[in-house]
This record gives structure tokens, C-alpha cells and sequence, in this order.
């Protein structure tokens, strides 16, 4: 049997100076159990996503401290595949379950990003570069700008393009109670917004946060029955070269490109059928590129598409993207944003969004981007 997500939770999403990395896990583990009404007796394993709790607060060995926590002995594995590690996660919690290891199993990701000086956090973030790339003073904000240079000269388009999505965003992320920024913002206000690395301003950039999410995937019947659950009908996981300098093309990203469709052939659906999607949007630049990788759109095109608004959820188009607010607006605690993508799926695809709710769904595709492309993760649930 396919597997299942029967539940999900997430913590508040921002800057939570009094929460350590694992109070913050606790607390996401045992909301997903009480919502679930599921005994952590019933779990089989648990799989960490977590990017920078080694090289931020010199804190290893997850597992066991998970263990410690809860005072139980089951498998616990950590999984790091930079702001892929949540997307990994479930990747590598399905496959367990898949394989016949277990049957039910708790995935949870969390990042603790707001203790460190901002200097710090961008030399950790950026420990996900390739080596020359590091040693040149770059830093992701900087990669991704060399992408969306180039990509705005090739197709003419300018910085509103880009403003656009973060507009979009910025509006769903104000109807999500657990998002890092709960407010709008305006094209004007984007282009107004201080450079980080041009053309990419400070509103351009999903900020550091802090925050844990989880999700429970299962295959055991009675508590699908009980639960009723979403199924995973594809998740694909890709890699290519870490390096800008060693890509063919700097406007496009093909280990999404590989992954999507290794996902649509595995799913048996077509783009068609998506109405709803939740796409790695670290920068605003990354939802255009992930809209054409992911074959939404042609090469070239979301530029137009995103200063049209064609995805934004009161526009009802035939596809909406990122209700959550992205990584954008709701945040991007690094190890709990693949999860939450899908968390935020799961409770579009039951019903349970409440004021971000999108009607009629019946698909929905997360993807989910390792440092500027080196990893992609792209996972495809059917009700
Ligand atoms: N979007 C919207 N507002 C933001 C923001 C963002 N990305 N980052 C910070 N802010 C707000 C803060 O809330 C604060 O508002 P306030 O004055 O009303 O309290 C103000 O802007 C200044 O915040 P500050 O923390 O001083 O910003 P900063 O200059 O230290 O950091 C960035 C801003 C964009 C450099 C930082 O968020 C960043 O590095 N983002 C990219 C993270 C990244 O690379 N992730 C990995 C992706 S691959």
C-alpha cells in the first residue's frame, strides 16, 4: 500500500529567541501526536530534517537527543541535504516505509536560526555552496542574483517581475496564523526595499527563521481508515552540480527539472491536474525559475505570468501557488520547510486551511530546493 500522511503540526514560524532547537522539536512532535490522537508507542522510527544545528550550535547526534527526550529506543535518523533536508525526510520516511521497515513514521523538521549574528547564519547557510564558491565571498542571496541577472536579461523583464511574486506571497502569507510575516506588502514597496544583492532586494528574500514542523506517514490501514489520509503518489529526489560555474544554463534548474518528471510519470497525473502547489521560493527569482522547471509554464514565461498574478489564490486561476506564504512570507527555518510545504498540502487537500482555503483540489505538487540547486525534491499527493 501507498503511504499515507494522516497528520501534520507546525510551531509558529519566526524569531523565537526563547525556544531552543529542541524545545521546538518537542513541541511539534507532540502536537502532531495529540492531533493525531496516536501513541508515540505506535511510531516505528523518526526522521530529523536539520541543515545548521552542527554548525551553528555545535549540536550532533540528533537522534539520541530526540530519544532522550521521549525516552524511547526506536530508530532515529537525521537527514541533511541543505533546504532540502525536511523534503528529504519524508522522501527517505516513505521509501522506510516502503521497503517494509515500518509501518507508521514521524517526520520532523526543525531549524533554529535567530540566536547567531547575522553574519554567522550567512557563512552556515552557505557551507551548502560548492567550495570555490565559498572561497570567493559568495552567499546564497549572491548566487541566486547572478541567476536572476541573467535571466532578466535574457527575457527582458525587470525587478517587478521578480516584486510580483513576492507581493503574492507576502498576501497569502497574511491569512496563515503560523507564518513568520503576517503582512502585505506592494510591488513599490519591494523595489524600495534595500539591496542585498542586486537585483535582488531585502522583500526578494525568504527570511532566517525559526520554527519545527511534522508530518505522520503511514501505511497501516486502520489508521488511514480512522484518519483518512493523503496519499503520496510520487516523491523524487535529484541532484546536479553544486557549482554555478559547472551548469549549462543559469536560468534554469534540472535537478527540479528531473525530479518533476520523474514525478509526473511515477503519478500517472499530468500538470493539468495540479491546482495547488507550495514551490521553493527562497528568493523571488527561485518561483520563477521553479514554475518553468517544474513544466507549469514555458522557458521564459513566468516573468509575465507572476506580474499578472495568474497564481494568487483570489484570482481562483486553474493553479495557486504557495497558500502558506512560501518560504517568503511564512518563513524558512531551513530543516522545516520541506514539511511544512506538505503539511500545508495536507490541510489544503482535507479542508482544514481555514481562511487560505482552496476549493475543489484534488492533486498538489511540493518542491523543495537544496541550497541554489544542487538538490531538488518534488513530491506529488492525491486525496
Ligand atoms: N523579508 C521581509 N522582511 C524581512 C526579511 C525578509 N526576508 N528579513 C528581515 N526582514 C525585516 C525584519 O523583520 C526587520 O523588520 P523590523 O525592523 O520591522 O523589525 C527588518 O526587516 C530588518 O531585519 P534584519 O533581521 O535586521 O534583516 P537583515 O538585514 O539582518 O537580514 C536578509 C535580511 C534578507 C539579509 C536575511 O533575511 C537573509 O539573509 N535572508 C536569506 C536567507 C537565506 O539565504 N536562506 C537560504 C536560502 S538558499
Amino acid at each position: 500500500m501507498k503511504s499515507h500522511i494522516i497528520g501534520y503540526h507546525t510551531t509558529q514560524f519566526g524569531e523565537l529567541w526563547e525556544k531552543s532547537l529542541f524545545d521546538l522539536v518537542e513541541e511539534t512532535i507532540d502536537g502532531v501526536l495529540k492531533n493525531t490522537h496516536i501513541e508515540l508507542g505506535k511510531i516505528d522510527a523518526i526522521f530529523f530534517g536539520n541543515m545548521l544545528g552542527g554548525i551553528l550550535e555545535n549540536n550532533l547526534h540528533a537522534g539520541a537527543k530526540i530519544a532522550d527526550i521521549f525516552n524511547i529506543s526506536i530508530p532515529i535518523f537525521r537527514v541533511e541535504g541543505a533546504c532540502a533536508s525536511g523534503g528529504m525526510a519524508v522522501h527517505l520516511a516513505q521509501e522506510y516505509i516502503q521497503s517494509g521497515k515500518g509501518k507508521t513514521v514521524l517526520v520532523v523538521g526543525a531549524e533554529k536560526m535567530t540566536d547567531v549574528q547575522p553574519e554567522h547564519i550567512t557563512q552556515g547557510l552557505i557551507s551548502a555552496a560548492s567550495g570555490e564558491e565559498q572561497e570567493c565571498g559568495m552567499t546564497f542571496p549572491g548566487l541566486y542574483a547572478l541567476m536572476a541577472r541573467v535571466y532578466l536579461k535574457k527575457y527582458r523583464y525587470d525587478k517587478s517581475n521578480l516584486a510580483a511574486i513576492a507581493v503574492k506571497n507576502h498576501a497569502h502569507g497574511f491569512l496563515n496564523p503560523t507564518a513568520h510575516f503576517k503582512r502585505k506588502v506592494s510591488i513599490q514597496q519591494v523595489l524600495e526595499s534595500s539591496t542585498v544583492a542586486d537585483p535582488l532586494g531585502l522583500l526578494d528574500c525568504s527570511p532566517v527563521s525559526d520554527g519545527a514542523a511534522s508530518l505522520i506517514v503511514t501505511s497501516d490501514p486502520a489508521f488511514i481508515k480512522k484518519r483518512g489520509g493523503i496519499t503520496v503518489l510520487s516523491s523524487q529526489v535529484a541532484t546536479d552540480s553544486i557549482s554555478l560555474l559547472k551548469r549549462n544554463s543559469l536560468t534554469e534548474l534540472k535537478a527540479t527539472q528531473i525530479a518533476a518528471n520523474k514525478a509526473f510519470s511515477e503519478s500517472k497525473i499530468v500538470r493539468k491536474n495540479i491546482s495547488l502547489a507550495e514551490v521553493h521560493d527562497c528568493f523571488t527569482i527561485a518561483e520563477l525559475f521553479a514554475m518553468e522547471d517544474l513544466g507549469f509554464w514555458k522557458k521564459g514565461e513566468a516573468g509575465k505570468r507572476a506580474i499578472n498574478f495568474e497564481t494568487l489564490r483570489e484570482n481562483n486561476g486553474p493553479l495557486i501557488i504557495n497558500t502558506s506564504g512560501g518560504l517568503k512570507a511564512s518563513g524558512h527555518p531551513v530543516g522545516a520547510t520541506g514539511i511544512k510545504q506538505l503539511g500545508e498540502l495536507y490541510l489544503q487537500l482535507t479542508g482544514r486551511a481555514e481562511k487560505r482555503q482552496v476549493k475543489n483540489i484534488k492533486y498538489g505538487l511540493a518542491h523543495n530546493v537544496g541550497g541554489s540547486g544542487g538538490t531538488a525534491v518534488v513530491t506529488i499527493l492525491g486525496v
